[in-house]
């Protein structure tokens, strides 16, 4: 039984005084959240975050990384230092980090293996491209980019980890997949583990990212293979993000 995943990714949004508030709501009105609740603020605020959520329920991930340990790789943070601010889990392989910021396969491929070479718990970010769902490509692209990891990584480092499907033209568009579109590539992207082992496939949770709202936010988490959702708009809103961490209980 995989127990549903609720992360916000805030993306490049926030200030001190916005977080706090934020923060502050979300952790008031957790009382009748079951699921698993993480909020991934942008690297300044991770100490902020750190500090108001050590104590709570709601765990704490960074929106990217190095692939880098450590060294001359100016305005670069390393795994090493999420760790340290107390972060859990990241987010590896965005598409805005892959389209705006040009992380190939690989790159995304070692920056996977980065987190994990210190115990962070990375959030596998995969989905296609508008372009690519109209040429019928969609199952080879998220197919493509899991294989870069597996061939990196190997499919046991994934035993425990968490995927997100997040088809691009569906991002901050307001277009979401329907829940059976979106079933479809998380029943696809679990055949792809399983093919490699079928243990590890049944336990990694895959989240979906893309216009997640309170309206639809129960009829795609009730899907058999959509484990939560990766949230971007909606968790800047406390009670639209509460609203979607509720649809997962
Ligand atoms: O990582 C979350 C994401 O890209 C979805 O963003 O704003 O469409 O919920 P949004």
């Amino acid at each position: 039984m995989r127990r549903k995943l609720v992360a916000g990714n805030w993306k490049m949004n926030g200030s001190l005084s916005a977080n706090g508030g934020l923060l502050a709501d979300i952790l008031a009105g957790l009382g009748d959240v079951t699921c698993e609740v993480v909020a991934c603020p942008p690297f300044p605020y991770l100490a902020q975050a750190q500090a108001m959520l050590s104590a709570s329920p709601v765990g704490l991930g960074a929106q990217t990384l190095s692939e880098h340990p450590a060294g001359a790789f100016t305005g670069e943070v390393g795994a090493e230092m999420l760790r340290e601010f107390g972060c859990r889990y990241v987010l590896v392989g965005h598409s805005e980090r892959r389209s705006l910021f040009g992380e190939s396969d690989a790159v995304v491929a070692a920056k996977l293996a980065a987190a994990l070479a210190v115990g962070l718990v990375p959030v596998l970010c995969l989905g296609e491209t508008l372009a690519e769902r109209e040429a019928g490509q969609t199952e080879a692209v998220v197919s493509r980019q899991l294989q870069a990891v597996l061939d990196r990584v190997g499919v046991a480092a994934l035993s425990g980890g968490v995927l997100a499907y997040e088809p691009v033209w569906a991002i901050g568009t307001g277009l979401t997949a329907t829940p059976a579109q979106a079933q479809a590539v998380h029943a696809h992207i679990r055949a792809c583990l399983a093919a490699h082992d079928a243990a590890v496939a049944a336990e990694v949770r895959i989240l979906y990212g893309g216009s997640v709202k309170p309206q639809n936010a129960q009829e795609l988490f009730g899907q058999q293979d959509i484990d939560g959702g990766l949230i971007g708009g909606a968790s800047l809103v406390a009670e639209d993000f509460l609203a979607i961490c509720r649809a997962a209980n």
